[in-house]
């Protein structure tokens, strides 16, 4: 009884902008193009003990085979019908993904590719994940169905039929993204169609989802659709739990559609937020870390309770998507483990990271020739994320998310869940630190010199193991030590050489006094 009138009284935390992790677990991670079968054992080997939230999979439904360049990432935001079907696994496997990572309190984020189906231009045929029969050039995927008037061809007003003008709020919402035939979303057979999808996923155990090119959709029409589903599944869910809902929209300032048309439907991706931070970190523009002290809403960034915040994703990692060379990512991995510390220590914003798989980056004139280029793959079918002796995977997969530094860091962040920003300090360049309530407490020296200062950390005095250079494993300390006095100051000294020049000590990395005798 108690606790029923305690769920109403706060009813809106169940609403879309609530991820539903479980108490503690603060982040997810992007497990860009794994198989079903190696994200439900990383949820259970690595996920869990490491205190991830949840993993975002790449589009569980049946997508065109591309063979022209042969299986690109891209192939996948190609659907042909709603079947869980697809290189990385069948729909027995995804319920088995779902069961187990639901069960180790991880939980599952589908990539819902809602607002078209595959190009004007690919062959008709049964070249599809599934083999269903689909004919785009006459609108029709009998798998759903969906025929010529479930598509936006008559609405659309531009001369190619494609998005042409993205000042132009109707080209952007009723025209073709890069030739992705338009679903007429005012329609509400295709409204039925996208929910009657969502909630098989929904049924099956899924948290939410991520709505892929939300600002080529209505937000109207996305209401429509996302009015239909149905609560979350109750076997890991509490009842009355609404589908967190975070929606692709990029907008870096300057264009007729802004994130904020979106609020009302969930939370939105804020893409300034890697821009502005790899901008930041790059020392560019003029941007230093001092000027980091008002970052979130003070950089005209989204109110953070509406912003999903990452330093890379799987589209502008390889230019894709508001992809600008400012971007951080594992190519460059000093900067990249700075800024994905930096993120995971701050607390704006509702938090992923990437975990992506190498391919062979070529550029040409500036742009790179292998931005089309899919996961590690045997004859087209996705290769298995191996596990290495030290931790780190195999088989081209990077696995930043297992990175010491990144991994310590999620952990970070949920041991200073809900305590404030505090005893910022900076030297007036990129040499910045601040700390979470009494709980954690990080300090960066991005200058081209040595870092050398005593500063308040906010933290009950003791020593504490640096979880960036090493870990506290059974009360010892692999990495740097720090020692905080009674007064909660604390010594610091980065060399600008530091192979990763931050530290970081939070409750959890304190070191234990043995009263041995
Ligand atoms: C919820 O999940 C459980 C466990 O997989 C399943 O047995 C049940 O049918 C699901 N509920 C619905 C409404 O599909």
């Amino acid at each position: 009884m108690r606790l029923l009138l305690l769920l109403s009284v706060l009813g809106v935390c169940w609403a879309q902008y609530n991820p539903h992790t479980v108490p503690g677990r603060t982040s997810i991670v992007h497990l860009f193009e794994w198989r079903w079968d190696d994200i439900a054992l990383e949820c259970e080997r690595y996920l869990a003990p490491n205190g991830f939230g949840g993993v975002q999979i790449s589009p569980p439904n049946e997508n065109v085979v591309i063979n022209n360049p042969s299986r690109p990432w891209w192939e996948r935001y190609q659907p042909v019908s709603y079947k869980i079907c697809t290189r990385s696994g069948n729909e027995d496997e995804f319920r088995d993904m779902v069961t187990r990572c639901n069960n180790v309190g991880v939980r599952i984020y589908v990539d819902a590719v809602v607002n078209h189906m595959c190009g004007n231009g690919v062959s008709s045929g049964t070249s599809s994940t599934c083999g269903s029969y689909f004919n785009p050039g006459l609108r029709d995927f009998p798998d759903v169905p969906y025929s010529a008037w479930d598509f936006n061809d008559g609405k659309c007003k531009s001369y190619s039929g494609d998005v042409e003008n993205y000042n132009d709020i109707y080209q952007v919402r009723d025209c073709r993204l890069v030739g992705l035939l338009d679903l007429a979303l005012e329609k509400d057979y295709v409204r039925s169609k996208i929910a009657e999808y969502m909630n098989h996923l929904i049924d099956i155990g899924v948290a939410g989802f991520r709505i892929d090119a939300s600002k080529h959709m209505w937000p109207g029409d996305m209401k429509a659709f996302l009015d239909k589903l149905k609560n979350l599944n109750t076997s890991w869910f509490p009842e009355g739990a609404r589908p967190f809902i975070y929606q692709e929209v990029i907008d870096l300032g300057g264009e007729a559609i802004k994130s904020s048309d979106y609020f009302g439907n969930g939370r939105v991706t804020e893409f300034k937020y890697g821009a502005k931070l790899g901008t930041v970190l790059r020392k560019w523009s003029g941007e230093k870390m001092a000027y980091l002290k008002n970052w979130g809403e003070g950089w005209a960034f989204m109110p953070s309770n509406r912003a999903l915040v990452f330093v890379d994703n799987h589209d502008n990692q390889r230019g894709h998507g508001a992809g600008g060379s400012s971007i951080l990512t594992f190519w460059d991995p000093r900067l990249y483990k700075m800024g994905v510390g930096f993120m995971l220590a701050h607390p704006y914003g509702f938090t992923r990271v990437m975990s992506s798989f190498r391919w062979p980056r070529y550029f040409v004139n500036g742009k790179d020739i292998n931005d089309w280029v899919g996961p590690p793959n045997e004859n087209g079918v996705i290769k298995r994320v191996t596990v290495n002796p030290d931790t780190t995977c195999g088989n081209d997969w990077v696995c930043e998310h297992r990175w010491r530094q990144i991994r310590n860091m999620v952990i970070f962040r949920n041991v200073v869940d809900g305590q404030p920003f505090t005893n910022w300090w900076d030297n007036g360049n990129n040499q910045v630190a601040f700390g979470r309530g009494n709980r954690g407490f990080i300090v960066f020296n991005n200058d081209d010199w040595e870092l050398s200062v005593t500063l308040q950390t906010g933290l009950p005095a003791g020593t504490y193991c640096d979880v960036i250079s090493g870990d506290k494993i059974d009360n010892q300390c692999t990495g740097i030590k720090i020692y905080v006095s009674g007064d909660g100051r604390a010594y610091f000294n980065i060399k600008n050489t530091a192979e990763d020049p931050f530290i970081a000590i939070h409750m959890d990395s304190k070191l234990h006094i043995k009263l041995d005798k």
